[in-house]
């Protein structure tokens, strides 16, 4: 799916979010708290943004963005020359790390979208150097009544806009939609982290509570 819709991608993101994707990816990266020369994991990297926000606003050493669709990855690799981003095409349920060699996991709109969420942040957690951080950027359904008006736009209008400008017919979009309605909610997704072995897990909702993200703690 994310082959076929990959070169429009960026544009579909910006357009439909009216441009707030790439504040809520510029916060995520604030809250992960880079000092000089850490080393941060993006998971799901797909087109490289959060990665990029990564490179441009931190000191850090050496950023990996790894995803599971090359198209993604291509278009990243062309977006991004900074010298200190890699991309690696690798699955999110088995990355190819040693133990304990990053300071920040990240994943940003990535965690909805694998099989087994569970594995994902046991592999964040095993890839995290203890004091690491997790930082996981997902939407969520709003409940205030503004934010379920947003919400009635991404599950009617945005399905339809963007799967014209995507060129897909097939429905990428309207999975966007039905994936947000199915994965579970903000405060699960915080205990599926403790699960994990994260400690001070705590979330910043954003955009009414369409974006959350959620930051933990390898201890
Ligand atoms: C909605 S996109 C998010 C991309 C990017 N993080 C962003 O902020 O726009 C989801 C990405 O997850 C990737 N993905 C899905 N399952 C994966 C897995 N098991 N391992 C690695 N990447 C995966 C897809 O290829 C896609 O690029």
């Amino acid at each position: 799916m994310f082959e076929r819709i990959a070169r429009r991608y960026d544009l579909n993101n910006r357009l439909h979010s009216l441009w707030r994707d790439q504040a809520w990816r510029r916060q995520t990266v604030h809250l992960a708290g880079v000092t000089p020369g850490q080393t941060v994991l993006d998971l799901a990297t797909g087109t490289g943004d959060l990665a990029g926000w990564f490179a441009r606003l931190t000191p850090a050493g050496r950023i990996v963005g790894l995803d599971s669709c090359q198209g993604m990855l291509d278009v990243a690799r062309r977006k991004f020359p900074e010298q200190n981003l890699e991309w690696l095409c690798a699955s999110a349920a088995g990355v190819p790390f040693d133990d304990g060699c990053f300071d920040v996991a990240a994943m940003a709109f990535g965690i909805r979208n694998v099989a087994k969420p569970e594995a994902v942040l046991a592999e964040m957690y095993r890839a995290l150097k203890s004091g690491g951080r997790a930082v996981l950027l997902e939407f969520a359904q709003p409940t205030s009544l503004p934010g379920r008006l947003l919400w009635w736009y991404v599950s009617h209008v945005m399905p339809v806009t963007a799967g014209v400008i995507a060129g897909d017919a097939t429905g990428a979009y309207r999975y966007l939609a039905a994936s947000i309605r199915t994965f579970c909610g903000a405060a699960e997704l915080d205990e599926l982290m403790q699960h994990a072995g994260f400690t001070g897990v705590r979330r910043h909702a954003m955009s009414l509570g369409l974006a959350v993200v959620h930051v933990g703690v390898k201890s």
